[in-house]
């Protein structure tokens, strides 16, 4: 329940009369008083937010429609289902046309190397994207078709998505650190009939040759035969088919030279590779949008998943469209003047809601920024700010533990004085890191929003508003409009008040994920078997005694790697693969700047022996399978494994070992315990 006074007491932090002044929702009980409309109404109220937007057709029938009881049939969520619409339209046309925002910047684009960047303006992004949409008709794709997208951060990706999105196409962005085995599974999963990549980027000095890792991918799904027809390929550091890659260190240093003095390695096949530029040359910039239903596919986005293979989390068009939309407004407290920068990667849903469609929507102007927070100097992101006045600013709380560390002065050197609201997504933030950030970055008048939320969910569930929420450093605070919580126990009994427990949501809000793509029985049993009639989450939750929601973290087999989803699984299966490795058994381990990070038990087989050798061989061997993101900090020998009579590895005893707690708790379902003598004497120490 949330109170009916506005929190207050020793460590609550309140917005200064500047963050209040016009805020879209001024103070506690304006909250409270929608939250409830929210609740109690949401027909009308979703209704009247739909009613900003663009509809081909407008709902006449249901607004929505769901079962979240998997013991009473099929789960299916529907939010106005009949009513067309194109959310591309929605974002881009209409803001041309009826908003009159064609001259407005839609993006300023900072390039890895600074002074390389540009700006596109919404009139600019609506001609490119007519155009790429065309392009990809004349391809012979159609409604429903699925298209991967394999870029890094260039305005390109946001043009290729919308796209897509235009002519009713599902795009399926994958991270551009993913490996060539991560990508090709991603392939291999939804069928796509082409991809869409780039030639190569930087990140931070490093050279990442990507059409050489898609071609890898294209490969192996033809090995596992399949065949992408078309491989589409922006240039981005302007290499050319026909020469070689120069060596990194023969590059001269200057920013703007370094972007074009590399040549294309992987050889151009001519079959399937196709420039981006040469198709745009003659495609015309009208192109009529598909008119879709509000429950057509708009996209697939994969993320991990406990068994280890990764899930096709599919959204649609029109509750994706209010939910990120609504979010966007009301977190940030958007303003058309304000300037917003989100530095997530377009590759995860945060830069999916909340740097493309949640702004576009709103006709904001957005800082979409490819490089690193410390490249070319720790002071990268403070410099940005200054640069382009930024208003809104949207980071990880890795990123932060991750400046911190380099103390006040990189900050200091910049003014910040655009700032006025900050905001954290992706993990958990820690009290130390939050008042860093209020205190040092914020100068203490920057509301933090710190929201929580999941590739599922589409849009922010937990999260402050900037005058209306007051904070606490580390608490995601409340239920966003439209979202209902609740605190289960083992047992699937709701908890009253202070409570620590499973985190649910007792029903949809419009962005919910509506199926994994392509198998709804996993959607069902991940997401609704455990306690039928709830979604769950896979979080930890606590409530305190004011009512604020306080994440702990996942209680399942995954892990949050510097704000991204890992599972076990999937490490372990990475390290099975080396001919060395009898057994793996992964956990995540405490990690000052990542939050988390993997801790790897190996047992080796017989004949292999435990070298430094084989640990670069096997952090490799993930890397390669995954990306670097995977890559263990510790890999441990580890001749026996912990496990229960029935053979189940005790992951929660090897926990323990990792962080040398010599408390185990109840061992004594253990099969052998000299096991654990052996584990502690093995641990690794450092990094
Ligand atoms: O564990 C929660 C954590 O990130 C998970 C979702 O990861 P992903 O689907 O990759 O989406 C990340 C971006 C939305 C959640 O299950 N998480 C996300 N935001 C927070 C968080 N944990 C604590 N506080 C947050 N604000």
């Amino acid at each position: 329940m949330i109170p009916d006074r506005t929190p207050v007491g020793r460590g609550v932090y309140h917005a200064t009369a500047e963050v209040a002044k016009g805020a879209h929702v001024p103070n506690f009980q304006k909250y409270k008083e929608l939250y409830l409309q929210s609740i109690q109404n949401p027909e009308e109220f979703w209704g009247k937010i739909a009613k900003e937007y663009y509809w081909k057709t407008p709902n006449t029938g249901s607004f929505l429609d769901y079962n979240f009881d998997v013991t009473k049939g099929n789960i299916y969520i529907k939010w106005l289902e009949g009513a067309t619409t194109n959310l591309c339209y929605n974002v881009l046309d209409r803001n041309v046309n009826e908003k009159k925002l064609g001259d407005k910047i839609a993006y300023y684009w900072e390039g890895n190397e600074p002074g390389d960047c540009m700006q596109v303006t919404y009139k600019g992004l609506l001609q490119q994207v007519c155009k790429f949409a065309n392009v990809l008709r004349a391809q012979g794709v159609k409604k429903g078709d699925r298209i991967s997208i394999y870029m890094p951060m260039m305005i390109e990706l946001v043009v290729a998505m919308l796209a897509c999105a235009r002519i009713g196409v599902i795009h399926s962005i994958v991270f551009a650190g993913f490996s060539s085995e991560s990508l090709c599974e991603r392939i291999l999963d939804s069928h796509c009939s082409i991809l869409i990549t780039a030639d190569g980027f930087f990140r931070g000095d490093k050279f990442v040759n990507l059409k050489q890792i898609a071609d890898e991918a294209l490969r192996k799904c033809r090995e596992r035969n399949y065949t992408v027809g078309k491989c589409i390929v922006a240039k981005h550091l302007g290499l050319t088919e026909d020469t070689l890659i120069d060596e990194a260190s023969t590059c001269p240093q200057s920013p703007a030279a370094k972007r074009s003095c590399y040549n294309l390695q992987a050889p151009w096949n001519a079959d399937v590779d196709i420039w981006w530029h040469e198709l745009m040359k003659d495609a015309s910039d009208e192109c009529e949008p598909e008119w879709c239903d509000a429950e057509d596919p708009l996209f697939i986005l994969y993320t991990s998943g406990s068994t280890g293979k990764p899930k096709g989390v599919q959204h649609t068009v029109g509750g994706y469209l209010l939910y990120t939309a609504t979010t966007f407004k009301y977190v940030f407290d958007y303003k058309p003047d304000d300037v917003y920068w989100c530095t997530a990667d377009i590759g995860w849903i945060t830069g999916h809601s909340y740097l493309a469609y949640g702004p576009l929507a709103n006709g904001a102007t957005s800082v979409m920024f490819e490089g690193l927070p410390t490249y070319p100097c720790v002071s990268r992101f403070w410099e940005i700010i200054d640069k382009y006045k930024v208003t809104t600013f949207y980071t990880a709380p890795t990123a932060i533990r991750l400046l911190m560390k380099y103390g006040e002065e990189p900050v200091k050197r910049f003014s910040r004085e655009s700032l006025k609201i900050l905001g954290t997504v992706g993990e958990p933030i820690n009290p130390e890191a939050w008042l860093w950030y209020y205190n040092v970055v914020g100068n203490r008048r920057c509301p933090i929003m710190d929201t929580f939320w999941q590739t599922e969910t589409g849009g922010h569930m937990m999260t402050p508003l900037p005058a209306a929420i007051p904070l606490k450093p580390g608490s995601a605070t409340f239920p966003f409009f439209g979202v209902v919580p609740a605190i289960l126990n083992e047992s699937g009994e709701e908890l009253e008040g202070e409570a620590e427990g499973y985190l649910v949501f007792k029903r949809p809000w419009p962005s919910i994920m509506r199926t994994l793509y392509g198998n709804h029985e996993r959607f069902e049993s991940t997401y609704f078997k455990k306690f039928p009639g709830y979604f769950v989450t896979g979080d930890g939750c606590r409530r305190d005694g004011d009512g604020y929601y306080w994440i702990t973290g996942r209680i399942d087999d995954m892990l949050n790697v510097s704000g991204h989803l890992l599972s076990t699984a999937e490490v372990e299966s990475a390290l099975l693969e080396d001919a060395a490795v009898a057994e793996a058994a992964v956990v995540s381990h405490p990690h000052p700047v990542k939050g988390e990070c993997l801790y790897c038990f190996v047992t080796l087989r017989d004949g292999h022996e435990f070298t430094k050798t084989l640990v670069a061989e096997l952090k490799a061997k993930v890397r390669e399978k995954i990306g670097p993101i995977a890559t263990p900090d510790y890999i441990q020998n580890a001749p026996g494994l912990p496990k229960t009579r029935s053979g189940k590895i005790m992951r929660r005893v090897l926990r323990h070992i990792a962080r040398n707690e010599r408390d185990l708790g109840d061992t004594s379902t253990l099969a052998d315990e000299t096991v654990i003598e052996e584990l502690f004497s093995n641990r690794c120490r450092t990094l």
